[in-house]
């Protein structure tokens, strides 16, 4: 076995032994007896994680404050701000703890997210998204009616005018961003002229105020080794640091320049005008993340702990070197890598049918599972499996601290 990949077994060893406190009548709440047993924001009862009917959603407390106290205390040194994507956690609980640690906002993908979020008391709100419809956008002017911290994307000059028609027409001045493509071409204006001529229309536009701009390189977050993703995104946001000098020799504003995730969030502050970044897995991580590598380790990305995992109960132990769980693409989804068995080495997963889940041992797997034993997966990726669940638990050493709604839980328009 190569260094490497020992170092990212260790890693996924060190995230935890599957079970550190299991009562030994295991009950099986089901969501209704846990959110009956939830009263006033406080648990009425001890329950372990373990006694969860599943599939479930668990969210380790402990890691997640980790990950948020470490991602605001890399953000200040580098002297940038950190607007995370609320497109991962949907969470407005989240959220909460994101601006109280020092976040500058959020950001959401869905106008539905969007209001959604500011339902729930978050009133900082970037929508990355250019809304193209009549329908959406009259929904995104009239949440910037109510919602004074919203923030609107565009990326072409149309789009603009229609924004600005409505903005009127509503008797509002609506914030908005420049979307720039860093080369991907999935949204965004081109950078440079095209990008600067966008900006002074919003500019001479009576119902719109520019702010600035944003870029986000999504094509460069999960490339693998620090320094092949280092020089991939700073090559790919030069065009974007151009175009940051331009709005600001034309006298434009450039108060926010938005940009990067959580592959590159210790090194986007090298992007010139940079101001915030737009980081949304590193609350929870996942699979794909663990597997690109980090400054330090160049197999296991562990500048954050995997905090979101989905806790599965085996339904069949009694075929040779294999075992049978409730947590199939359902739970799971089908995104690869598969998801992880945390705690565990010498085993895979596969969550690719629709109800179950499929475990493996190797030769030299540490244990082997029986019917009701449960275990813990580290999810594949973490956006999409939020968003098939309701609800997480909050976990504090391995007890139910609280449940949290997922408020923008299929909110996907
Ligand atoms: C526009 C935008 N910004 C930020 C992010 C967050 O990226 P990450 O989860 O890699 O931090 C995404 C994720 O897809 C995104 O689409």
């Amino acid at each position: 076995m190569s260094t490497n990949s020992m170092s990212r077994r260790r890693f996924l060893q060190s995230t935890g032994a599957a079970a550190l406190w299991l009562p030994t009548a295991v009950k099986g709440h089901t969501s209704n007896e846990m959110q009956a047993l939830f009263v006033d924001g406080v648990m009425q009862e001890d329950v372990s994680k373990w006694e969860l009917d599943t599939p479930a959603l668990c969210v380790d407390l402990d890691v997640l404050e980790a990950n948020i106290a470490k991602m605001q205390s890399t953000t200040a040194r580098n002297g940038i701000a950190s607007r995370p994507h609320a497109k991962t956690h949907k969470t407005p609980i989240i959220a909460q703890m994101q601006l109280d640690s020092g976040s500058v906002g959020i950001c959401s993908a869905k106008v539905s997210e969007a209001e959604a979020m500011f339902q729930h008391g978050i009133e900082q709100i970037l929508m990355t998204t250019t809304n193209v419809t009549p329908t959406k956008i009259r929904r995104a002017m009239n949440l910037r009616e109510s919602c004074e911290g919203f923030i609107q994307a565009t990326d072409s000059p149309d789009n603009a005018r229609l924004l600005s028609a409505a903005a009127e027409s509503m008797g509002i001045v609506a914030d908005i961003v420049v979307d720039i493509d860093p080369g991907g071409h999935r949204t965004g204006i081109t950078p440079g002229q095209p990008a600067l001529q966008l900006a002074q229309l919003i500019d001479s536009l009576p119902g719109l105020r520019l702010r600035g701009l944003l870029c986000y390189d999504g094509g460069s977050q999960h490339v693998k080794g620090f320094e092949q993703r280092k020089n991939q995104t700073l090559e790919r946001l030069v065009a974007a640091s151009g175009t940051y000098d331009l709005f600001q020799q034309s006298g434009l504003s450039t108060e926010i320049f938005s940009g990067g995730g959580t592959g590159t969030y210790n090194i986007d502050h090298e992007t010139r005008g940079l101001t915030d970044i737009q980081v949304g897995s590193y609350v929870f991580m996942d699979a794909q993340y663990i597997d690109i590598g980090g400054e330090s380790d160049n197999e296991a990305y562990d500048d954050f702990g995997p905090s979101l995992t989905i806790l599965a109960t085996v339904l069949n132990a009694q075929y040779e070197g294999r075992a049978t769980t409730d947590a199939g693409a359902k739970s799971c989804t089908i995104n690869r890598p598969w998801p992880v068995v945390k705690g565990e080495t010498g085993m895979s997963y596969t969550s690719g049918s629709d109800e179950f889940g499929s475990l493996r041992y190797e030769d030299n797997a540490s244990r082997s599972y029986e019917v009701g034993d449960k275990l813990e997966l580290i999810v594949s990726h973490c956006d999409p499996v939020v968003n098939l669940y309701n609800q997480m638990y909050a976990i504090r050493d391995d007890r139910v601290e609280a449940i949290w709604p997922i408020a923008a839980r299929g909110m996907s328009a």
